[in-house]
């Protein structure tokens, strides 16, 4: 990877950040990246996407492009990793059984390759919207029981922290986890599936 692809993300990634931490302790902003390498012309072929997560902060997220569609990356606390479980009984498919919504090697609790990193297709299994991301633990218009999470604007589906649809929500799957897998710690492809796995 040359100089530039390095300086370039990490100039991303300190933008991100800001944007983050000037949005206030209940919003959360999502900047959204359409300059990531490689070209948008081969991005938009389906090339793989390469994400620095070094300075990705715990509860943090951030947006990239991945053929056409927002792909979030974030950065689960260990609160948010232990609340999953205590989810499943009020989930669609806790144990992500339709096969089509993740790889083989996210078919787990945390729909994830490490439970602290989630990757996922920020798009509405409903009908197509990008939902909100809602972190913040009961929150006063998503209710006492609300553990973080995703919000859907258009007809208030909701999801959990690892993109698992609740029941009677609009939306009727957990949201799609791309292939993708680790160029050691703090490097992320966006669609290239993790070794060794289909
Ligand atoms: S598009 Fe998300 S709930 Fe309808």
């Amino acid at each position: 990877m040359s100089q530039n692809v390095d300086t370039g993300k990490r100039r991303f990634l300190t933008a991100a950040a800001s944007v983050v931490g000037g949005a206030g302790a209940v919003a959360v902003a999502v900047p959204f990246v359409s300059s990531m390498l490689p070209s948008a012309k081969a991005q938009a072929a389906g090339a793989p996407v390469e994400v620095d997560i070094s300075q990705l902060e715990k509860g943090q997220l951030i947006t990239v492009e991945w053929q056409g569609k927002p792909v979030w990356l974030f950065r689960r606390s260990d609160e948010a990793i232990a609340n999953l479980a205590s989810l499943d009984s009020n989930l669609v498919d806790p144990d992500s059984q339709l096969a089509t919504q993740q790889p083989d090697y996210c078919q787990n609790e945390a729909r994830s390759i490490r439970d602290e990193v989630m990757v996922m297709v920020g798009v509405c299994t409903h009908l197509g919207c990008s939902p909100t991301y809602r972190p913040e633990l009961a929150p006063e218009d998503l209710g006492p029981n609300w553990k973080g999470g995703f919000f859907c604007p258009c007809h208030g589906s909701r999801y959990d922290l690892a993109g698992r649809v609740f029941l009677n929500m609009p939306a009727p799957k957990n949201m799609l986890v791309p292939p993708y897998r680790f160029n050691g710690d703090n490097s992320v492809i966006v669609g290239e599936n993790y070794e060794g796995a289909a």
